[in-house]
């Protein structure tokens, strides 16, 4: 695993979008697995920089995004499709049939599922994945105790991932307590992972799952038995990984 730290979020951002760049010259029709939340907000934005400077194309690249609350429409503002069109898909020159988001409205969650496993095999599978990580250590909506095992499935939401993102809503009671999610078995299979941390408050989850054991009760630890994961992170949430001793790339 690469870990480059970076001195704070606008750094951690550009190296991130550095890195998605790369993938994207290298192979302009790249499957890109995108995700939500706010610590690729300063990510995206980077992308459409370059964009807009000329400096990067999206024609030919597909995307898959990880997750989508069950219940809210694509035009919900909270709803993860929403996201990627406020934040990225409506700024730069993707074709909007190459961006795929699970459907939060699906009449058969599972059916839906399935066929999303099925568009990832079709499409070649994910060059690179994006991922954040939850206050509890769960990557897309994979929450403590799921089986490592699972593909996209339906999610019942934890009371601290509730919690953690009612902020984007007017109330709690507003959050949406289901989710479909691509699972641990998916994100495994994509051929690079590049995941993003930001701030204080993940330092401590940041440092169990590197430096933990692997364990369903912190999802992201299985990244550990990927081959090929790059970790950036900004000073507030590598920190407490650095006084453990592990090394970091400035
Ligand atoms: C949500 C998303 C995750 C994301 C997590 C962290 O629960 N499903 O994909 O990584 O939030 O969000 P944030 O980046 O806002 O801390």
């Amino acid at each position: 695993m690469r870990i480059y730290q970076s001195e704070d979020y606008q750094a951690m951002s550009r190296r991130a979008a550095n890195i998605i760049s790369a993938q994207v010259i290298y192979k302009p029709d790249c499957v890109l697995g995108l995700a939500t939340g706010g610590t690729p907000v300063g990510t995206y934005k980077q992308l459409v920089e370059w964009y807009k400077k000329g400096d990067l194309s999206f024609a030919e690249t597909r995307s898959v995004n990880l997750d989508e609350y069950l219940g809210l429409s694509p035009h919900h503002e909270q709803s993860y499709r929403y996201f990627m069109q406020d934040n990225l898909f409506d700024h730069i020159d993707i074709k909007p049939e190459n961006t795929h988001v699970l459907n939060g409205l699906a009449k058969n969650p599972e059916a839906e599922c399935a066929a999303y496993n099925k568009l990832i095999q079709d499409l070649g599978g994910i060059d690179l994945q994006l991922l954040g990580m939850g206050h509890n250590g769960h990557i897309a909506f994979n929450e403590p105790g799921d089986d490592f095992g699972l593909e996209t499935h339906l999610v019942d939401l934890t009371e601290s991932t509730i919690e953690a993102n009612k902020r984007f809503f007017e109330s709690r009671d507003e959050v949406p307590r289901h989710a479909l999610s691509m699972g641990i078995k998916n994100i495994m299979n994509a051929r690079r992972i590049l995941i993003i941390v930001s701030g204080e408050e993940k330092a401590e989850i940041v440092k169990k799952a590197f430096t933990g054991p692997v364990t369903k009760d912190v999802p992201a630890s299985v990244l550990q038995l990927h081959p090929d994961v790059t970790l950036v992170g900004d000073k507030a949430a590598l920190h407490k990984l650095v006084e453990a001793g592990v090394q970091v790339c400035g």
